[in-house]
């Protein structure tokens, strides 16, 4: 069998599907940003910070990530933490992304609305013709907040619409099931937004949460949804509907204490279109390039099994056909090669 190098992922163009801009927030930037808007951290270097990264689920990273989130603060500061992700992705080869944001984790802090989008939004258009990254934004509901503040920040996106792809729903999923959310996605379904949902590894309830994503929401994708294994009736409408799960193994291997290696065998197995992301990089010490290597060299993952995920996600992305055309041709040519 041939060997997976770094050489034939570098070589992949690839698509990422579940990435938090907010989790692209390195340690230094953690340290720029604040020397600029004259915030004192607790820490002194940058290595102090990646020390205090003591997280083993998922409420014990929801802490430490909402708290770094506190030295961005203007459009540049935005516009910045965009911007060195496009260029992570570009350097990997990742030529199109739907990045997450959580708006509602800065207009808590007093941070307007529009100087977020406006901010994200820029470097977008900068990442595609500086860089060659195509994007396209994902607006997230944190669901440990109530129904109404989505519904308020819905409309806060409303004037936005052309800056959006999505809405999904993502932070502490336990006892904040999708139905909580059925009102404010249908609105954001009428107008015109595709609609995804966290459903996190192994939380409570997950199996009913992945139920209700496709039964009550009628999602466009699932991000996670590892669970869904436990349910033979819910892998094989997955699979009928050709929703994309968007899986985060390094992630996973932080979170659940699982790279998961064998779920994501057991989805393509089921014909279940698995896709590979990074989740939140900056934390989890992971891009796009590192989730793949680890899975074939800790997953013996071949190079045809990594095709074939690349691929999916192409193919569950809400890119046009003319768009996946395009993106297919080019992986075709590395498949060959
Ligand atoms: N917000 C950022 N990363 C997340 C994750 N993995 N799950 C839920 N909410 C998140
Ligand atoms: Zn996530």
């Amino acid at each position: 069998m041939t060997a997976v190098t770094q050489d034939f992922i570098q070589s992949l163009p690839k698509a990422e599907l579940h990435v938090h801009l907010e989790g692209t927030l390195e340690p230094e930037h953690i340290f720029s940003l604040a020397a600029r808007n004259g915030i004192e951290l607790e820490y002194d270097n940058p290595e102090d910070v990646v020390a205090a990264y003591d997280f083993h689920d998922l409420p014990s990273f929801l802490k430490i990530y909402y708290a770094a989130m506190d030295v961005l603060r203007t459009e540049e500061d935005f516009y910045d933490l965009a911007m060195h992700y496009f260029r992570r992705a570009a350097e990997q080869n990742v030529v199109y992304v739907e990045p997450f944001f959580d708006p509602q984790a800065h207009t808590s802090r007093g941070i307007p609305f529009d100087t977020v989008i406006n901010g994200i939004h820029r470097a977008q258009n900068d990442a595609a013709t500086e860089l060659g990254v195509e994007s396209n934004l994902i607006l997230c509901f944190l669901r440990d907040m109530s129904a109404e503040s989505a519904a308020e920040h819905l409309a806060m996106a409303e004037p936005h619409l052309d800056k959006l792809i999505g809405v999904g729903l993502d932070s502490d999923e336990k006892d904040n099931p999708p139905s909580k959310f059925a009102d404010v996605f249908a609105h954001a379904r009428s107008l015109g937004l595709k609609l995804t949902m966290h459903c996190d590894v192994n939380q409570k309830d997950i199996v009913e949460h992945i139920r209700e994503c496709l039964e009550l929401i009628e999602v466009d994708r699932i991000d996670h949804g590892i669970n869904a294994l436990e349910s033979d009736d819910l892998c094989t409408e997955i699979a009928r509907r050709g929703l994309g799960l968007t899986v985060c193994p390094v992630s996973n291997r932080f979170v659940v204490q699982n790279l998961t290696g064998d779920e994501i065998r057991a989805m393509l197995a089921r014909g279940m279109k698995a896709t590979i992301n990074s989740d939140d990089p900056a934390y989890f010490r992971a891009y796009m390039n590192e989730n793949l290597q680890v899975l074939a060299d800790e997953a013996g993952f071949t190079r045809d099994e990594l095709l074939t995920l690349t691929r999916n996600a192409f193919e569950v992305s809400w890119l046009s056909d003319a768009r996946k055309g395009h993106y297919y041709e080019q992986l075709a040519k590395v498949g060959q090669a």
